[in-house]
């Protein structure tokens, strides 16, 4: 069955900007990238990140705005279309482009929970839920009773916090409906000012913390600053924290992973990409090393000083957000207010992230077997709704580190590797460059027509060398996964393995189904 339709697409340029740097700013500024800097040698930490930034994330950017909107042009809004475009004569290509919408989908199942945990978090600080609870292991029963992994006296089973998980499914599902101009543009143009306010507000109640405790003069936000910014330069020897300040880009930036080709595919074909692109990219700088790095370290370090920050910083982003936040909130005067301000500044980071992670399988469904958005929506309601559950249940069986590990980081780096070389090297760096500028509002640095050729896919090559080299026995054997989780994380790889070839099929189906429709477009 197919009908005509009209590809959508975004009302104003601010609106694009809004959505992509929505995408973006997420979870990944406000817990992640503190816990990682301050784990990975604080100060010393910024160097390979800002180095990433420069040759991994602003030109992987550039690439995915300039191919999304290319790849529009041929009404193919994701990752297999686009490929196939720029590589005609190879067959095989648009299956790597699977990747693409595989990648985003499998982020969006565990993204979304974790986001329902924050809006239900939003409404336990008004109502005052958490409010009285003072101490860390308090804090951690309340998690973990919400979280379904314990009954105890806060929480008698997973009831709550899957209420919260329906009503933010559906309000994703809602907001894609709407589809891009009418949902995500219309959502991230008041969130994302809104999330900025909240930020704004949680960063200087904490630059005017001073010293709560007079008896400890030297636990002050400078401290805190100093311990997030000092630099240990031993830790540049590393490889590892090479490979997390480059992970930490690409997660953060929402690139290597398909879904800013599938915003850009909205554009028109004159729209500027270079200036957008970068705006974006710096507003989300902005978001995470400013305001990321000005709220949950500097305020732990005053509160517990500089022994515990330690463990704390090193406690993982759960324990971070969920457990130490709100402690800290919970000294301050006004802890539900400010608790809500917390809470909801996170699920408004995660919802205009979330909502960009469902499009691209949407828009596959909507441009490769022309059905309407309604119909898309509804399908991919119904098998992310499905996807969702082990990642709901299972959680205390690490599944969700497990999709995190393989939608969120080693497929990251390989999409992005593949997006660059073809970009680069197939589709040519000469006409990938005229490409580029087609539109562009100010010219994309020369140096940059080298570095995209050379350094990126160098740096990307050596990043997923080193991690074969590292971590594939590991992974593979499952060494660091106890046994008892085992066959859990062997049925989650078996149940990515069964999406992925789901995937491939459609793909078939829908090349074939072009190949009688529009004999032209093989
Ligand atoms: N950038 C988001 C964050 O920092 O939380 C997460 C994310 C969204 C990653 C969309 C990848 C993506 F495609």
């Amino acid at each position: 069955m197919t009908e005509n339709k009209k590809r959508d697409n975004w009302g104003s340029r601010i609106g694009i900007i809004m959505a992509v740097a929505g995408s973006a700013i997420g979870l990944g500024n406000f817990l992640r990238f503190p816990a990682k800097a301050a784990a990975n040698g604080g100060g010393a930490f910024m160097i390979p990140y800002f180095v990433s930034l420069l040759l991994l994330g602003i030109p992987l950017m550039w690439i995915e705005w300039t191919l999304g909107r290319y790849g529009g042009g041929f009404e193919h809004g994701t990752a297999p279309g686009i490929f196939h475009n720029l590589w005609r004569k190879n067959r095989f290509i648009k299956y790597f482009g699977i990747i693409g919408i595989f990648g985003p989908l499998v982020i969006f199942v565990y993204y979304t929970f974790i986001g329902s945990w924050t809006l239900a978090y939003s409404f336990f600080a008004l109502t005052g839920k958490y409010t009285a609870l003072t101490d860390q292991n308090s804090l951690r029963s309340f998690l973990s009773g919400f979280q379904g992994l314990e009954k105890n006296q806060y929480f008698n089973g997973i009831g709550t916090a899957y209420s919260f998980f329906l009503v933010t499914f559906l309000l994703n599902i809602c907001i894609i409906y709407y589809g891009i101009k009418g949902g995500i543009e219309k959502l991230c143009k008041w969130a994302m000012p809104l999330l900025f306010i909240f930020g704004l507000v949680l960063m200087f109640k904490v630059l005017t913390l001073g010293t709560p405790d007079l008896t400890k003069p030297d636990w002050n936000v400078a401290g805190g600053f100093g311990f997030l910014w000092n630099p240990d330069f031993s830790a540049l020897k590393s490889a590892k924290v090479w490979l997390e300040a480059a992970g930490q880009i690409f997660f953060t930036l929402s690139v290597g992973i398909g879904v800013i080709l599938t915003y850009a595919s909205y554009l028109k074909k004159a729209d500027d990409v270079v200036l957008s692109g970068l705006t974006a990219a710096s507003t989300n700088e902005i978001a995470e090393v400013i305001l990321g790095g000005s709220i949950i370290i500097p305020a732990a370090f005053v509160f517990f000083g500089p022994v515990d920050i330690k463990s704390i910083a090193e406690s993982g982003v759960f324990n971070l957000g969920f457990v130490t936040m709100p402690l800290i909130l919970n000294k301050f005067v006004l802890p539900g207010l400010f608790g809500f301000f917390w809470f909801f500044l996170l699920f408004l980071a995660g919802i205009t992230s979330s909502v960009s992670l469902a499009q691209p399988a949407v828009a596959f469904l909507e441009d490769e077997f022309n059905l309407n958005r309604k119909r898309a929506v509804v399908i991919f309601g119904v098998v992310s709704f499905i996807l969702c559950q082990p990642a709901i249940f299972l959680l205390g069986r690490g599944v969700i580190d497990e999709l995190d590990f393989w939608g969120g980081t080693f497929f990251l780096v390989v999409f992005a590797t593949i997006e660059t070389i073809l970009f680069a090297w197939v589709f040519g760096m000469d006409k990938a460059w005229e490409e580029i500028h087609k539109g562009a509002d100010m010219s994309v640095p020369k140096v940059y027509k080298f570095i995209i050729k050379y350094i990126t896919p160098v740096f990307l090559f050596f990043i997923l060398g080193m991690w074969l080299f590292q971590e594939w026995m590991p992974i593979i054997t499952m060494k660091n996964v106890p046994l008892a989780d085992k066959p859990y994380i062997f049925f989650t790889r078996l149940g990515l393995l069964s999406v992925f070839l789901v995937l491939v099929v459609l793909v078939k189906m829908a090349w074939r189904r072009r190949k009688l429709n529009f004999k032209e477009e093989r």
